[in-house]
């Protein structure tokens, strides 16, 4: 098949967008061209030729030269009319951006099979990794049982400097922000939603499944304290906010974004820092691992790079999966054995929630609680008016999964 020829209008000139145009500069044997580079702020100093930018987007998507367009931009809501646009006129459409498809996924597709035109988007999972394009491509339907990943660079950060270096959790988010891993409101990552955008686009390529990104329960790390922190390093584990994806034996599909505390011999115990990592269970198999970095401005722009050139050979997702007749849907019969703690107020208050308690620990401050819970009176729990709790997941119970190697009991007991 003959590469096709591009000629590509870019939305975005920020740390990715730059980090873009730097990389399709070191890649002369791309048939592409960068005719338009449309921007917010025309007064910013820019290290590119001023005939490249606009801040009107018609000159991008009114250009009939223009045959893809590569959105870079921060604005979700911005950007889903612009891709929109796009793909409804024809332009084939690279984007980065998680939010804007996770929330739009099912619109997004639909327009995509009427159109025929592709949109692409690696860069939104775990950025440097090609996880979306394997999971599409190698994973056939019914192999995968399970997906486990450590899918925001920012938190990873965040929390390996915190165990490392015992940095407070604002110095080290301080940190990642300075080397442009972070959102520009930075509790789409804290808060774990950017985790869970992620883990929307990664269900629909793993499972076929698409669901609202509301449907989806999410903790972040904004809540972790000290507590969680003695008790990680007494027992040798470390705390990694980890998106969990889990056929059930029904056939449907449990998710959730949950801090998990992972133990040496797990695979992303060694994910540090700003990498990601992607653990597959598979029936055949067995576990898979993916890793690599997972934000900055290079290890996005080859992402986006690989899409530019994959739009060459006129690549696009087929989604056979979210095609197939056979549909999943959500479950929340999932059961999880979590570490929760809770202020001194509510000591007694949730036990009723848990389905058994193994440990519990008080001190002056705080107290938290070892049991087995379902995922469905986790939510219920979490959304308790008042109490400040922070949950830290330490194994799926049920179904029988990749299980989290975790301290016994009595061990939990004696953290002071
Ligand atoms: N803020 C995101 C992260 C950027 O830290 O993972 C890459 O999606």
């Amino acid at each position: 098949m003959s590469r096709q020829e591009l000629t590509i209008g870019l939305f975005g000139f920020g740390c990715v967008g730059t980090g873009l145009y730097e990389v399709l500069a070191k890649t002369p044997t791309l048939k592409t061209t960068l005719k338009t580079v449309c921007i917010k702020h025309p007064h910013k100093s820019r290290k590119a030729p001023d005939h490249l930018f606009t801040t009107d987007p018609g000159a991008i998507l009114n250009d009939p030269d223009i045959n893809v367009v590569v959105e870079l931009i921060d604005d979700a809501d911005s950007a889903y009319a612009i891709v929109k646009t796009a793909l409804l006129s024809g332009k084939a459409v690279v984007t980065a951006n998680k939010k804007m498809l996770a929330e739009h996924l099912e619109e997004l597709l639909a327009i995509q099979a009427t159109t025929g035109v592709p949109l692409l988007y690696e860069a939104a999972c775990c950025a440097s990794i090609p996880i979306i394009r394997n999971l599409e491509e190698y994973y056939d339907n019914d192999l995968l049982e399970s997906i486990q990943g450590i899918v925001n660079g920012s938190t990873n950060y965040i929390l390996t400097r915190a165990l490392e270096d015992n940095l407070t959790m604002n110095a080290a988010l301080a940190q990642a922000q300075a080397l442009g891993y972070a959102e520009s409101n930075p509790i789409l990552d804290t808060g774990g939603f950017d985790a869970k955008y992620k883990l929307v686009i990664l269900l629909a390529h793993a499972f076929g499944l698409v669901v609202r990104p509301e449907e989806v329960f999410h903790c972040g790390i904004d809540q972790i304290g000290q507590l969680e922190w003695d008790y990680a390093r007494a027992h040798n584990l470390k705390i990694k906010l980890v998106a969990h994806a889990y056929k059930t034996p029904g056939g449907s599909i449990s998710a959730f974004v949950l801090p998990t505390f992972v133990a040496p011999d797990n695979k992303l115990y060694g994910v540090d820092d700003v990498f990601n990592g992607v653990v597959t269970q598979t029936c055949f198999a067995d576990t898979q691992f993916f890793m690599g970095k997972g934000a900055g401005a290079y290890p996005t722009a080859s992402a986006v790079l690989s899409d530019i050139s994959a739009l060459t050979y006129h690549y696009r997702y087929e989604h056979k999966k979210y095609n197939s007749a056979e549909r999943l849907t959500p479950a929340e019969d999932i059961q999880l054995k979590v570490f929760l703690r809770h202020d001194l107020a509510h000591s007694t208050q949730f036990k009723r929630h848990f389905e058994s308690i193994e440990a519990c620990f008080t001190n002056r401050d705080a107290g938290y609680l070892i049991g087995t819970i379902t995922l469905a009176a986790l939510q219920v729990l979490m959304a308790h008016p008042g109490a400040s709790l922070s949950p830290i997941a330490l194994e799926v119970v049920h179904p029988a999964a990749v299980a989290w190697t975790q301290p016994t009991a009595e061990a939990a007991v004696l953290v002071s």
